[in-house]
């Protein structure tokens, strides 16, 4: 997988992609990380990149020259006849999952087009964006953390990425339930007991307890979730 960043803070991508588990796939080449300076590809003489909205209004707005330039250089480097899916992160968009995170693992390329300021001038973002995606309804100030928890997460998805032991592991969103509670050593802590169906080593009663408890953790915090894996569940 190939992402390439339109944003510009390239150091805030590229601090955050060289640690841990995304570190290591970009080591192994199972990912790769394009950081891309927007204005780079600015024409204004004192390399600006924003400008004031028409009709007015409070703050200013990045200019479609530099954004389409950026976009048109990246496109070329891939080099590929199709259309490479751009993400505009945008509050504006649709809410990014775990459905999307995995449709999106199966791309080659991918660019994300970080917005700054009030946002990006309308006409560039119909030529290039194909997705509006959000990571949840808040705003942020700009389109690189959003950016970083999108690669995170389709990252971790690319084979190879994590571990057999990791990757096998269930998850939460899995099967549209969340994850069962865990313990690990002392078997009590604070006058508290690990559950005894755990320490039995009976795998059935384990899986069904788990299984139980998911159920009953979905319901409690995600009731939205739970409705729709009773929906999805239900016995006609
Ligand atoms: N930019 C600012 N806020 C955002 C959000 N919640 N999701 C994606 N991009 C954003």
């Amino acid at each position: 997988m190939n992402y390439h960043v339109m944003t510009l803070f390239p150091e805030m991508i590229d601090s955050a992609v060289n640690c841990s588990i995304l570190g290591k796939a970009i080591e192994r080449n199972l990912i790769n990380v394009n950081a891309v300076n927007i204005r780079d590809y600015t024409l204004d003489k004192h390399k600006k990149v924003d400008d004031y909205t028409y009709g007015g209004g409070a703050g200013m707005l990045m200019a479609p020259q530099p954004v389409y330039d950026c976009h048109k250089a990246i496109s070329e480097s891939i080099s590929r006849n199709r259309k490479v899916r751009t993400i505009y992160v945008t509050p504006q968009g649709k809410v990014f999952d775990q459905d999307l995170a995995k449709e999106l693992s199966n791309e080659e390329d991918l660019i994300f087009l970080c917005g700054h300021y009030e946002g990006i001038d309308e006409r560039v973002l119909e030529e290039v964006v194909t997705d509006y995606v959000s990571i949840g309804d808040y705003v942020l100030t700009g389109g690189e953390l959003p950016s970083l928890v999108m690669m995170d997460c389709i990252s971790r998805l690319i084979p190879g990425v994590l571990s057999n032991e990791e990757s096998a592991q269930t998850e939460s969103f899995d099967d549209g339930l969340l994850e069962y509670p865990q313990y690990t050593r002392p078997e009590i802590w604070m006058d508290k007991r690990v559950p005894e169906v755990l320490l039995s080593g009976h795998h059935a009663n384990i899986e069904k307890w788990r299984h139980e408890m998911s159920l009953e953790r979905t319901k409690q915090r995600r009731p939205d979730l739970y409705e729709i894996y009773a929906f999805k569940n239900r016995k006609d």
